[in-house]
């Protein structure tokens, strides 16, 4: 099946109201960066920015997705055929199509259906509109057939399309965040044992402001797979499984004999876990000055030790440093471009929007995307 196939397609029922509809937010990651392939620490939230699949059952046996994206063009797929990564690749139906196969393996007759796919998440900015298109998909198809997977089957289902049909190798991040998010809540994630624990952000202290960069993100040119397999490689030189089984301590003590490169990223991974513990603690105990330098210190060695920052990145950074009212700002998601996230005074959060905006196209000519987010749920239908 080639991409060409998939375009050609019986029209939607354009005029049929939906059934029912699915919204799946995208999410900020506060801190715990590149963490969640090494079995680590994340500390990530739903924001009021989703993904929207309005659904309405076909007679017949086809998937039909129409988005409103204009570079999106509408695609078909046979529901009865087992689906194969490789046609997929590069389409935005590499998303929903992973989804479906996923269910297919699992045995699940999925009746046919049209779907009309919106977003309010901007696309490409790190902030997981993929995740949230799978967890989209796979909420609207449970509903379809009437039963559920656990959260967690779900959220790893949407994971492997990730990984097959869009060839990006994510951690579990991103799939967890848009499915067990819950309002006002960050959600602390133990990659490792997949242990979830739900900190509180009180709205009336602080708020986040998330800031786009206007620089393009993407995963899938191998710079995300190249860090991966540097931890990979720094974990075997050091003797093991993975990089979370060291503590600093302990990493200082192996780490003299590692390559320069193993070094420098085991390095930002052994210590971002400490950051966020520390992050935690600071923001259970409401001290936001100290949360604040946590993501400082995120974000250095996330530019220096991982380099996965860009200069436009660093620049918010800079200039956060600068604006009244901000206590910590960092890059958020793969990084290479995408966003900012800061933590700031919620009382003061839309002067220091502007503060940020203003700067930042006086910098650099970008009229940047900014907006200030609350922490929400994840994805759920809505009728
Ligand atoms: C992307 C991936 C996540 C995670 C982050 C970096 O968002 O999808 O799994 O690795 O990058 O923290």
């Amino acid at each position: 099946m080639s991409i060409a196939d998939l375009a050609e397609t019986t029209a939607p029922r354009r005029s049929a109201p939906p059934e029912f509809s699915v919204v799946a937010p995208g999410r900020v990651n506060l801190i715990g960066e590149h963490t969640d392939y090494n079995d680590g620490l994340v500390l990530p939230m739903a924001i009021d920015r989703h993904v929207r699949c309005d659904v309405v059952r076909r007679s017949d046996r086809l998937m039909v997705l129409k988005s409103d994206r204009t570079d999106h063009p509408e695609i078909s797929v046979d529901l009865d055929r087992p689906l194969a990564p490789l046609p997929l690749r590069g389409s935005w139906a590499a998303y929903p199509g992973g989804v479906v196969a996923g269910f297919q393996r699992l045995g699940w007759v999925i009746p046919g259906f049209n779907a009309r796919i919106s977003a309010t998440l901007p696309p490409g900015a790190g902030l997981s509109s993929s995740a949230a298109l799978e967890v989209c998909t796979a909420t609207a198809i449970e509903v379809l057939c009437g039963k559920t997977l656990s959260l967690e089957d779900k959220a790893l289902l949407c994971q492997r399309a990730e990984h097959e049909f869009a060839g990006v190798p994510c951690g579990i991040m991103d799939q967890f965040a848009v499915t067990f998010a819950k309002p006002g809540h960050a959600l602390l994630l133990d990659c490792q044992t997949r242990h979830m624990v739900h900190v509180p952000l009180p709205a009336d202290e602080v708020a986040l402001l998330v800031i786009h960069t206007g620089v393009k993100h993407s995963l899938a040119d191998g710079e995300y797979a190249k860090r991966r397999a540097e931890c990979v490689s720094a974990a075997r030189l050091m003797g093991v499984g993975s990089l979370r089984d060291l503590g600093v301590a302990e990493w200082r003590r192996l780490a003299d004999a590692l390559p320069d490169i193993e070094h420098r990223r085991s390095r930002h991974v052994v210590t971002e876990h400490e950051r966020t513990l520390s992050f935690v603690d600071a923001l259970q105990a409401r001290n936001w000055q100290a949360a604040g330098e946590q993501m400082y210190g995120s974000h250095a060695s996330l530019a220096t030790d991982y380099e996965v920052s860009c200069l436009e990145l660093d620049l918010l950074v800079e200039l956060s440093r600068h604006i009244p009212g901000v206590f910590g700002c960092r890059m958020t998601g793969g990084g290479f471009g995408g966003c900012a996230v800061a933590l700031v005074e919620s009382s003061e959060a839309p002067r220091i929007l502007k503060d940020f905006e203003r700067e930042y196209r006086d910098r650099t000519g970008i009229d940047p995307l900014a907006f200030v987010t609350r922490p929400m749920g994840g994805a759920t239908p809505i009728s």
